[in-house]
């Protein structure tokens, strides 16, 4: 089986041999996704776009979640995602009343895969998650992300470092972290991603109304805004 897959990784990018390593993504060489000079779209992207998947509302899949799909689909080379068995994806807004999605999360005001992960191989977490879940066996502080108001206090205003690999200024961090970073480099704490750690606890102060969390999000307002 894991053959089968290596060979289809093999014959679908001309990945040499030593770029072959332990994650899903990392045997696909940057070349699998990306087409230097032969692109197929967006993105450079080296694969085709999925036209022919749907939504749950049956409406065609587009924005990067199309690109995904490409692999990532029945009889494809990679473990299959369906929308009609799936958290909603490749939207074009988002229900605020179910949702609160940091905006650095959104791409063209669209909620797609890449809300949730990050593919690139320098993603240590687990399923190239945005945030560290050891291993999956944590996952509420994932969904708090964007579902605060459904975790307890402590997992809703703890300061979760998500990572991105979209800032080559050397730091992969959006939002300040407490704990360890994921970068290689030390992470100066970014004050333009700030925003959403400090909504958070606003929030939880609100909520457990104690007045001493309120000194958090004052420094707010010093922050920039986010991009
Ligand atoms: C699994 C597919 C995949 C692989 C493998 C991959 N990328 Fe990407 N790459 C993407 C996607 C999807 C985006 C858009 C990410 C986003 O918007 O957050 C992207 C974005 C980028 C961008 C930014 C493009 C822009 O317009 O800002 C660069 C540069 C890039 N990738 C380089 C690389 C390099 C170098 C490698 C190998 C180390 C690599 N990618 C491997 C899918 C991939
Ligand atoms: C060129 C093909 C290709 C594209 C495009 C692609 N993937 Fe993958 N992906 C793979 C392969 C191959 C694997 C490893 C086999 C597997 O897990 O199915 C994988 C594995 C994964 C895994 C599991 C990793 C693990 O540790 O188990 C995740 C999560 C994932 N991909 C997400 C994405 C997302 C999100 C996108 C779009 C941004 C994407 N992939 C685009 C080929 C692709
Ligand atoms: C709401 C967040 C979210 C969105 C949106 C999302 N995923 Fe995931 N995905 C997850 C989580 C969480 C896991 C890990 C589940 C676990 O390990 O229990 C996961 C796991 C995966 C895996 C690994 C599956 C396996 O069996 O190992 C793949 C592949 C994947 N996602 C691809 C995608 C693709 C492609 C899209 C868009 C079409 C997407 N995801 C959208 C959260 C998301
Ligand atoms: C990066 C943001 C993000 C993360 C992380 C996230 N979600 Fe969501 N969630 C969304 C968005 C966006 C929607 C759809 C909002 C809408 O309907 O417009 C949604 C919808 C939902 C729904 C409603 C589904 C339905 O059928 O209507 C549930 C339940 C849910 N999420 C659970 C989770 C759980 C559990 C996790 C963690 C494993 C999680 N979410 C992580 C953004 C996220």
């Amino acid at each position: 089986m894991r053959l089968v897959r290596l060979a289809a990784v093999l014959a679908a990018c001309t990945a040499p041999l030593a770029a072959l390593a332990a994650g899903g993504h990392d045997a696909l060489s940057c070349s699998g996704c990306h087409s230097i000079h032969a692109a197929k779209g967006e993105l450079i992207f080296a694969v085709e776009a999925n036209k022919s998947a749907t939504t749950r509302a049956n409406q065609p899949v587009s924005g990067s979640s199309a690109l995904c799909l490409a692999c990532h689909k029945d009889g494809g080379m990679a473990t299959s995602i369906s929308s009609h068995m799936s958290h909603p994806y490749g939207l074009d807004h988002v229900n605020a009343k179910v949702a609160k999605v940091p905006g650095e999360l959104m791409r063209d005001g669209r909620f797609e895969c890449l809300g949730c992960h990050d593919p690139h191989p320098s993603n240590p977490y687990h399923k190239y998650l945005r945030v560290d879940t050891a291993k999956g066996q944590k996952m509420e502080q994932f969904c708090a992300v964007c579902h605060p108001n459904k975790a307890d206090d402590a997992t809703a205003s703890a300061k979760v470092a998500l990572f991105t690999s979209m800032d080559e200024t050397g730091n992969r961090v959006l939002g300040p972290a407490d704990g360890a970073a994921p970068a290689r480099k030390a992470v100066k704490a970014p004050a333009k991603a700030s925003k959403l750690p400090a909504k958070k606890a606003k929030k939880a102060a609100k909520a457990a109304k104690a007045p001493a969390a309120a000194a958090e999000p004052a420094a707010a307002p010093a922050a920039q805004p986010a991009q």
